[in-house]
């Protein structure tokens, strides 16, 4: 039988105290016990990206990250960056690039170019191509994912 513990922690801001079983993700807990389904499963192993949140404003791969690692934390996930009625610029110029096809992607490639241009508002060619060797897309061929990038670069 597996333990539960009770878990306290802030996403997008809001405060959150659950029961969780040892061995649910963090991808779990936030799609399924918050309903937050932006952050998407991929490949469930690490390898693509499509579950990427921010940890104190650090990408982080929740579908290999437990949800009870996340004591006290503060996640922002993409829920909490914008949407349709007040989006990021990152999100802005993903839209006027036509960045996404199904979109399945999306929400991991923003939330690590978001922690990017936070940090480094200026990246270079190499830094935003580094970057985004964490994620995978099936659909682009990343051209327009790079375009949306550098559009984003001294707007976000
Ligand atoms: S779903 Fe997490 S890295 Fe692929
Ligand atoms: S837009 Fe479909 S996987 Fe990237």
């Amino acid at each position: 039988m597996s333990s539960e513990s009770i878990l306290s922690l802030r996403v997008n801001g809001q405060p959150f105290r659950r029961l969780v079983p040892a061995e649910r993700s963090l991808l779990d807990f936030l799609r399924e016990d918050l309903g937050l389904t932006g952050s998407k499963h991929g490949c469930d192993v690490g390898d693509c990206g499509a579950c990427t949140v921010l940890v104190e404003g650090q990408p982080r791969l929740a579908c290999i990250t437990l949800a009870v690692e996340m004591e006290g934390a503060s996640i922002t996930t993409i829920e909490g960056i914008g949407g349709p009625e007040g989006p990021h610029p990152v999100q802005k110029h993903f839209d006027q690039q036509v960045a996404s096809q199904c979109g399945y992607c999306t929400p991991g490639i923003v939330l690590v170019l978001v922690a990017l241009l936070r940090d480094d508002p200026q990246p270079s060619e190499s830094r935003i191509r580094e970057v985004l060797g964490s994620n995978i897309c099936r659909c682009t061929g990343y051209t327009k994912i790079l375009a949306a990038a550098r559009a984003a670069v001294g707007a976000a």
